[in-house]
Parts: C-alpha cells; structure tokens; sequence
C-alpha cells in the first residue's frame, strides 16, 4: 500500500519523507490557498519544490473544466516534473481528458470521485489512480469505507489497472480499514500517518527496558 500525504505544506511533506514511509503527494487548489500560494506561476513552482523533496508521484490539479483547457494545462504540468500526475475533475472532459493522456503515456488521476460508477468510468479511460474521497461521504452520513470495497470488487473483477487511491482519510482508522479493504494507495493529513506510531504499551515498554538497562549501566 502506497502512502501519499495530502498537504501542499512543505515542511510537513519533508517531515513525512524523512520517515521513510511516503510514496507520494496530493495537492488540490484548496490546499494550495491554504499555503498562501496563489498565482499560476508560484502554484508551478511550488509543485516543482514539492517534487524536489519527494521521491514519487505528485498529483498536480487542473483549473480548466473544459476538454481543450486541460489538455493545456494538464501538458503544461507534466512538462514541470516527471513526478507530476495530472489530476482532472470527474466530469465528462475530464474522462475525455484523461483519456487522451493515458494514450500520451502521461499519469492521471481522476478526482472527486463519490460513486463506484465513476470509477467504473475512470477506469475505462485509462486513469492510473481514481481518487474516492471517503471522509467527505462519511460528512454526510454515508460509508465511505463501503464505496472502496465496491471499487475494489469492480476493478478485481475485469484486472482493471488504475490504482484506488483513497482520498479524504481523516484518521488512522481510515487508513487501516483501507489497508484492509485493498486500497492501492491512502492519502492523508500528516497526522493520520504518525498517528499509526502510537501505542501506548509500546511508550511503556520502551520506558521499562530503558529503566532496566540503566540500573545494569
Ligand atoms: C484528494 O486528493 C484531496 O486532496 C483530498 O483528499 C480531499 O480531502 P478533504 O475532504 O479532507 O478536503
């Protein structure tokens, strides 16, 4: 299972790269604002400082909701990285869309997806991740959990290609009910991955052994 960090924050990007577990980044307009990176330029840039400090994919979204917009821009931003994935809009240009790229051989990931027929639809279109985002179903009282499982069963059945990346994980039980389900890939806050560290016997056990060795040393 590949871990993603969803942040565009770089500090906490390289906090989860110096622990050796992460495989990859997302970022979406919103989190962008949420840096303060604003401006066509610096968001390049900033996708750009993003892949210098990790080692794989970087999810990079489109603006434009037109076919003929994202192919622009979806080549403009793979053309800033190798690491860069194009992440397009489940609409109709944006299966159009990513359609096109996975014939050019360029990454794409399908995003705001909330039903298993979407990402029926991704994956027909040759997506290499399609992106459910489970928190925001369990917002709204629906089990985001269940729709990875329908995905899962849906792309076993045919051997369909594209990577499940659950998205929208808010904590660690997400990402082991993911785990279990066989999501391909979890993306979430840094939390939900330092989060999986935590027991507290084993804080405990570490106390004792550290105790015991001192009273020998
Ligand atoms: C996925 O790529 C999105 O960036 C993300 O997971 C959205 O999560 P949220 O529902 O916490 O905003």
């Amino acid at each position: 299972m590949k871990f993603f960090i969803d942040t565009a924050n770089l500090s906490q990007i390289a906090e989860a790269q110096k622990m050796g577990v992460l495989d990859g980044v997302t970022t979406n307009p919103s989190l962008m604002a949420k840096e303060g990176i604003t401006g066509a330029e610096n968001i390049k840039n900033h996708y750009k400082a993003i892949c210098d400090i990790v080692d794989g994919e970087v999810s990079a979204e489109v603006i434009a909701t037109d076919y003929e917009g994202m192919i622009k821009e979806g080549h403009e931003l793979a053309a800033l990285h190798p690491q860069i994935v194009v992440k397009l809009p489940m609409i109709k240009a944006g299966i159009q869309a990513c359609k096109y790229f996975s014939q050019q051989g360029i990454k794409t990931n399908l995003t705001l997806v909330f039903s298993a027929g979407q990402a029926l639809l991704a994956a027909k279109a040759g997506a290499t991740f399609v992106s459910p985002f489970i928190g925001r179903l369990d917002d709204i009282s629906t089990d985001g959990l269940n729709l990875i499982a329908e995905i899962r069963q849906i792309y076993d059945n045919y051997g369909f290609e594209t990577q499940i990346l659950a998205a929208s994980v808010r904590h660690t039980m997400h990402v082991i009910d993911c785990a279990k389900i066989g999501a391909d890939v979890m993306t979430g806050p840094l939390s939900s991955i330092e989060g999986l560290l935590k027991h507290p016997l084993t804080d405990i056990g570490l106390e004792q052994f550290l105790a015991d060795y001192r009273k020998g040393n």
